[in-house]
């Protein structure tokens, strides 16, 4: 294949934030997960430093928390103050302790170094506890909850920008969902209510690429509303919770882009495609496992709908499929950063997340390593690119997908290439003016089935110099591989930490 690009056609600014995450209180993505106290690699505050530092090496920007269906039955005022009653979290029938609230969740972003985003309970709750947990995070010292901060040791306002109205209240798997017409109302005012506390915020919108929940959200709300959020998992455990294998997985990576072409369809209509941003604030080739929960039938034991949970802590299952995927979703994002400008990995902590915790340390699976090589090593700006002689799979997907960056402040390349072919090597010829040093950083693993787990390590990132950069220089990527490669001048090129 032979890639085309000019740094005088770009697509966009790359917003970091489509490198983020997002955590729920769900299984051990919170208790266990980042916050384990009395555990030797947790801090006085009970967090995992290891796990604070392998997010901050992925430069993580923003966390979306608390959930997720968890949120829909979430009351935050129980999670924070000195005496905190444990509930029983309806949405994943469980007691939660409340011992991790929000007073703790901003202090776990302050550590990691990103932006919080919070996202309300629109199932169970009400357009005024949205609008008092706006006020609990951001108000200086006016009215009750600032002062219930500050009384529970919190002087300065969080100042959150990001909010996110409800989570996924069009399903009928969440508690508290609401028609199309219910939810362009509430939308509205609830966005009235928390912009009134602070107008400085930025509001989402839980949605999805449906034109009569989207019409009815636009028409009432599109004035009050600056994102509109979206999820999307690809691969759903089967009931006994096995999951695709290499070759089914890139058949999914085909038409990554099918929802954010329809959602920028229905902004232009609404002519707020220059105004609403899109925010994937959900994504993962896995679906969780959590059988008997998202049903009318509820699981009676915890045999039936608790205890399988445990099988999304099975390391095994992440392998470079998971990588190859998440590489060819970023860069689908990456193609449309004109109007994607928040993505969030679902989860960054167990379940199936990137990192994975046991008592003594942390599992980086495959998919941490595309974090690693795209958030580090990737230019600001996306050009346009164009190709000539694609290779295709047999199943008329293209073999290589690559994006194409540029640095506006030092005028290097990094082009980031992945290799979908799960056998076969893979050809890209560069055909870009540029000057400097290539460099290639790449994940590929010993085969298409290799993961991380504890005392096992198949996959890293492995770099090698490759020379001066020639115009028309052809470079190898290895099969079901993960690749950036960059010209750079000596000296300018960015590292991983
Ligand atoms: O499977 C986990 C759930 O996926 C999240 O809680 C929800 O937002 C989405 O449906």
């Amino acid at each position: 294949m032979k890639l085309y690009a000019d740094k005088n056609k770009a697509i966009g600014e790359k917003s970091p934030m489509i490198f983020g995450h997002f955590l729920e209180h769900f299984h051990r993505q919170i208790y266990s997960g980042v916050y384990d106290p009395g555990n030797p690699l947790s801090d006085e505050e009970g967090m995992r430093t290891d796990v604070i530092e392998a997010l901050r090496k992925i430069k993580t920007p923003i966390i979306r928390w608390p959930g997720g269906c968890f949120v829909s039955t979430y009351n935050w005022k129980k999670g924070v103050g000195k005496n905190r009653a444990a509930v029983f979290d309806k949405s994943w029938r469980v007691e939660d302790t409340n011992e991790f609230g929000t007073d703790e969740f901003i202090s776990f972003c302050k550590k990691t170094g990103c932006e919080p985003y919070i996202c309300t309970n629109a199932g169970t709750g009400t357009i005024e506890e949205m609008s008092d947990w706006v006020e609990y995070c951001n108000l200086e010292n006016e009215g009750e909850y600032a002062k219930a901060r500050i009384g529970n040791g919190h002087k300065e306002p969080y100042s959150v920008k990001y909010w996110s109205i409800g989570n996924e209240n069009y399903g009928s798997w969440e508690l508290g969902a609401k028609s199309a017409p219910e939810w362009g109302r509430l939308t509205v005012e609830a966005a009235k209510l928390m912009k009134h506390v602070d107008p400085s915020i930025e509001l989402s919108s839980a949605a999805l690429a449906d034109i009569d929940w989207n019409v009815n959200l636009l028409k009432n709300a599109g004035r009050y509303i600056d994102w509109i959020s979206i999820h999307g998992y690809w691969d759903f455990p089967s009931q006994g919770g096995e999951l695709s294998d290499y070759d089914k997985i890139i058949e999914k990576t085909g038409n990554l882009d099918d929802a954010v072409r329809k959602v920028r369809g229905l902004l232009d209509a609404f002519g707020v495609g220059k105004k609403i941003k899109i925010a994937y604030d959900e994504w993962n080739l896995r679906g969780w496992y959590h059988p008997n929960v998202h049903t009318i039938e509820q699981g009676r034991t915890k045999e039936d709908y608790l205890y399988p949970r445990d099988k999304n802590d099975l390391n095994s299952s992440y392998t470079m499929a998971d990588a190859v995927f998440s590489a060819c979703f970023l860069n689908m994002c990456m193609r449309n950063c004109d109007i994607v400008k928040m993505a969030n990995f679902s989860p960054a902590v167990n379940t199936r997340g990137c990192i994975f915790t046991y008592k003594d340390g942390i599992v980086l699976r495959s998919t941490y390593f595309v974090f690693l090589l795209y958030a580090n090593l990737l230019g600001d700006i996306v050009l346009d690119e164009w190709e000539t002689e694609s290779m295709y799979l047999q199943n008329g997907i293209k073999k290589t997908d690559a994006v194409v960056t540029y640095f506006s402040e030092t005028g290097n390349y990094a082009i980031a290439a992945v290799n979908r072919d799960g056998e076969a090597e893979s050809d890209i010829t560069l055909c870009i003016d540029a000057s400097g040093d290539v460099e290639i950083s790449y994940i590929s693993g010993a085969d298409k089935d290799s993961f991380n787990d504890i005392d096992r390590t198949e996959i890293e990132v492995l770099s090698e110099k490759l020379g001066r950069y020639e115009k028309g220089m052809k470079i190898t990527l290895k099969p079901h591989s993960v690749n950036v490669i960059s010209i750079a001048e000596i000296g300018t090129r960015g590292g991983i930490r």
